[in-house]
């Protein structure tokens, strides 16, 4: 397959959302320099205080409902729906700003802020504006609802599609993600091993930087659209 058609998989985090407004993780004053990941993130933190996590959720809910797309998110829907062969977005991400901005095939793999899980009989539906551990379950009416965010040490959704895609990606675009987080920072791997070219578009070098044939440096709002135009230009 030629440049100018083939399967691109593209990975983003944290980073593709910032210039809309929403916080990263690992940046200075990023969501873990304020919460501690084992209070807010993880299963035990939230069977300790749900409250505190509901709470938390609650807040990047109302903020990611607010938040719009930026040109990076609306760069990579354009991508999708001009480029001949498929283009697949994995994020790591947990608002919708991806398919705000018009985006089909999404796969969250951390889950999404406005869906709702039952911890007791793993019904889903749309999540309020506000979750509360008094919430009961539309289904079962247990008191067991929780965000539907893949915490730590819980796994990812979607792991088997993602290494499909993977297998046969001719290019693999990694963009606004530090790659400290696995299985997502491993990707690079998988899609290097089917022969794909693979790309980092970051504000800076992340972790796995030295793994990819390909790095671009800048602010995703400006580096993605330009990247995708040159894409489409058959550049
Ligand atoms: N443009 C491009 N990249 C940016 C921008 C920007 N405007 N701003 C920040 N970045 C980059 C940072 O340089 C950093 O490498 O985005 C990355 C954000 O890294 P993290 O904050 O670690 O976010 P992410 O990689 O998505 O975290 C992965 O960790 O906490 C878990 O589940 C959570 O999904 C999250 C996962």
């Amino acid at each position: 397959m030629g440049k100018s058609e083939g399967k691109i998989v593209i990975l983003t985090g944290a980073g593709i959302s910032a210039e809309s407004g929403l916080g990263t993780f690992r940046d200075e004053g990023g969501l873990w320099a304020q919460h501690r990941i084992e209070d807010v993130a993880t299963p035990e933190g939230f069977s300790r205080d749900p409250e505190l996590v509901h709470r938390f959720y609650n807040a990047r809910r109302a903020q990611a409902a607010e938040a719009t797309p930026n040109a990076a998110h609306i760069a990579l829907a354009n991508l999708q729906q001009n480029w001949p062969g498929e283009v697949v977005i994995i994020t790591q991400n947990v608002d919708c700003l991806h398919e705000k901005g018009g985006a089909s095939k999404v796969l969250h793999m951390h889950g999404v802020l406005d869906g709702a899980l039952c911890a007791s009989c793993d019904h889903r539906w749309p999540a309020p504006d506000e979750m509360h551990p008094s919430d009961t379950c539309p289904a079962c009416r247990a008191t067991s609802t929780r965000p539907d965010i893949v915490w730590f040490g819980e796994m990812p959704y979607d792991m088997e599609e993602i290494y499909d895609h993977l297998g046969d990606a001719t290019m693999f675009a990694s963009i606004g993600t530090s790659g400290q987080v696995y299985p997502a920072a491993a990707f690079v791997q998988e899609a290097r091993m089917a022969g794909a070219h693979t790309i980092e578009l970051n504000l800076e070098p992340s972790a796995g930087a030295s793994s990819f044939g390909e790095r671009r440096l800048g602010p995703a709002t400006q580096i993605v659209p330009a990247w995708t135009n040159e894409l489409l230009s058959g550049a």
